[in-house]
């Protein structure tokens, strides 16, 4: 059995998770006298291909969102092309929770079964498909889970992936933890498409700065999309977000939040009311130039809602941000949001 010279680990990871598995397998792959490479996908797109000679283990580890891999990965998982033939690993960082003693799972989606696909359709070998089940970060839906929950998770699953690192390193496969859950997996299709198409453009614009913020700017510097720009002197969330939550999980000052009570309301009221109406006058007024548009193709009105509802959602985002130029939408948007209390607590991985 040839061993492998080199691990390459590319990872996508908002509140250090996905980091954190790649660390361990990292550091045993050290161990073992193999040369370890962990890279955060941002720096790996930015700079030239490592220098690596003789047989490369590559793997892919990333955070699950909208059951898939966040946009940017799977986009570079698409244009992958470097080490052709190479054995691959993917894996996928879930919302684990505890209740009581139980340990419940999160959802992965396509997050396992479309890169592998896309993977091996390129040539390579996918030795393993792993879901890892470290704490829910999501804390725009849930507070931060507790202390003693989050190091529970992180000791049971240590000792997993150090055994998935051996069983790797002796080239084991491994794909039944994966494969288990597909028929779930395949049901969730819809959604996540749903999440790709829309979802991921309307949650990132949950997000908005309270008066806490010191202009540190470790927001705009720390975000892995580069998704986060100052507007009217103040951090605003582009499109491009993924909704990581690095930034909100981060601040060292708690100054961003997410408001369950005015801003997300809000928001929705606009696509959900005005958006059918606006689509439904461009959809007149194109089907004048081009007839039976509609009964050309109903995926072609569907698109143009999409897209409508989009650019409402973020028009009436950026309005509520110059908005908050003023002081009293400021502190109202302040006092009405859940995040701000304690109970609410913050995640990152210890
Ligand atoms: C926007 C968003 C969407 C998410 N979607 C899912 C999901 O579909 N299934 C799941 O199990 N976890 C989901 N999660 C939870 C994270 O994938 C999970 O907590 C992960 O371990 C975070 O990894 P990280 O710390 O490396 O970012 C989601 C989290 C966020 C913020």
């Amino acid at each position: 059995m040839t061993r492998y010279q080199n691990l390459l680990i590319i990872y996508y990871s908002g509140t250090g998770n996905a980091k954190r598995v790649s660390e361990w397998i990292g550091a045993k792959a050290t161990e073992e006298r193999i040369h370890a490479i962990i890279v955060p996908f941002w720096k790996f797109l930015k700079e030239p291909l490592p220098d690596l000679t003789g047989n490369t283990l590559i793997g892919f580890c990333s955070a699950t969102h909208g059951f898939n891999l966040p946009h940017s990965f799977l986009k570079l998982i698409f244009r992958f092309r470097a080490f052709p033939g190479s054995d691959v690993f993917i894996i996928n960082t879930r919302a684990g929770m505890k209740i009581s003693k139980l340990f419940i799972p999160g959802l992965s989606g396509l997050a396992q079964i479309l890169p592998a696909m896309v993977l091996w359709l390129k040539g390579y070998h996918v030795r393993a498909m792993r879901p890892v089940d470290l704490p829910s970060n999501w804390i725009s839906l849930h507070p931060g889970l507790k202390k003693e929950v989050v190091e529970s998770m992180v000791v049971r699953w240590k000792s997993k992936i150090d055994k998935l690192s051996g069983d790797l390193f002796k080239r084991k496969s491994s794909y039944w933890t994966a494969l288990v859950t597909l028929p779930v997996d395949i049901l969730l299709l819809p959604i996540a498409i749903g999440y790709e198409l829309i979802g991921r453009y309307i949650i990132a614009k949950s997000f908005f700065a309270t008066d806490k913020c010191n202009d540190c700017h470790l927001c705009l510097k720390a975000c892995p999309t580069k998704s986060i720009i100052l507007k009217d002197q103040r951090p605003f969330w582009k499109l491009t977000c993924e909704s990581c939550m690095h930034c909100m999980n981060f601040c060292p000052q708690r100054a961003i939040e997410t408001n369950h009570n005015i801003l997300i309301p809000f928001l929705w009221i606009l696509p959900v009311f005005v958006n059918p109406w606006i689509a439904s006058q461009i959809v007149n007024l194109t089907s004048q130039f081009v007839p039976d548009l509609l009964s050309l193709s109903p995926w072609i009105s569907m698109t143009l809602k999409w897209v409508v509802m989009i650019i409402l959602f973020t028009a009436t985002y950026f309005v509520i941000h110059y908005l908050m130029h003023f002081r009293f939408l400021r502190k109202l948007m302040r006092w009405t949001t859940l995040t701000q209390f304690r109970f609410w607590r913050r995640y990152r991985i210890p």
